[in-house]
């Protein structure tokens, strides 16, 4: 079970939770990961946490200004990429060259999507991972196993009829141990988190009591 701390924005320190991340990964048979904004890849990297990009752009060294190169994201340290997160949301062939992009160099790549039928194109686009996160449930503390539990086996079954071996992950208002084990037996692989870890006063309290039930 894959459980993939978002950073976002938010002003919590990167390196700390990373830190903590990389500790209660040790404890777990989940696989705990953490995606820090692009500038703080490589501090992260080297805390030994698995260490995602929160978005690489489609495109290929050159003339690109504000953008972030897959090659960069993967000197930095990053083993993997979020791509058309909800707070970064992209058309269908700007994720499909972005997925071009994550492959030159070897970049796990988890596709978010809003509802099951996004999940089915996403799915069809050949990444590792479909992740489904309804937006409104973002940073509620609501999680999508509870407020709509629907959508996430409706999330599998959209990604396996578009592409069997595509795994598929959930996420939003997911916080406790309880909301990962709802996750798994809805038939996520794996959660998509960040408010919980990110904001909460002890990351690592925060990351143990949820991978304990795992
Ligand atoms: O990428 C995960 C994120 O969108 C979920 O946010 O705060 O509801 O865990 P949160």
């Amino acid at each position: 079970m894959l459980v993939l701390v978002n950073l976002k924005t938010y002003p919590c320190d990167p390196v700390a939770v990373a830190t903590a991340a990389r500790e209660v990964n040790e404890t777990t048979p989940a696989r705990i990961a953490v995606a820090p904004q692009t500038a703080h890849i490589e501090r992260v990297a080297e805390t030994g946490v698995e260490t995602w990009a929160q978005h690489v752009d489609p495109i290929e060294y050159g003339s690109n200004t504000g953008h972030t190169l897959a090659e960069t994201a993967a000197e930095a340290g990053a083993v993997g990429t979020l791509l058309n997160h909800s707070e970064r949301r992209l058309r269908l062939a700007d994720i499909d060259g972005a997925l071009e992009a994550a492959r030159r160099v070897d970049l796990e790549t988890i596709v978010c999507a809003n509802n099951p039928a996004q999940i089915g194109a996403a799915a069809a686009l050949g990444p590792d991972a479909v992740a489904v996160e309804p937006p409104e449930l973002i940073g509620t503390g609501t999680p999508v196993s509870q407020a709509d539990p629907d959508i996430v086996e409706d999330a599998v079954d959209a990604a396996t009829a578009a592409d069997e071996g595509v795994s598929v992950l959930c996420g939003a208002g997911i916080s406790t141990g309880e909301d990962a084990v709802a996750a798994r037996e809805l038939g996520s692989e794996g959660v998509l988190l960040a408010s919980g870890v990110a904001k909460a006063d002890d990351p690592k309290a925060a990351l143990e009591s949820l991978v304990d039930p795992l």
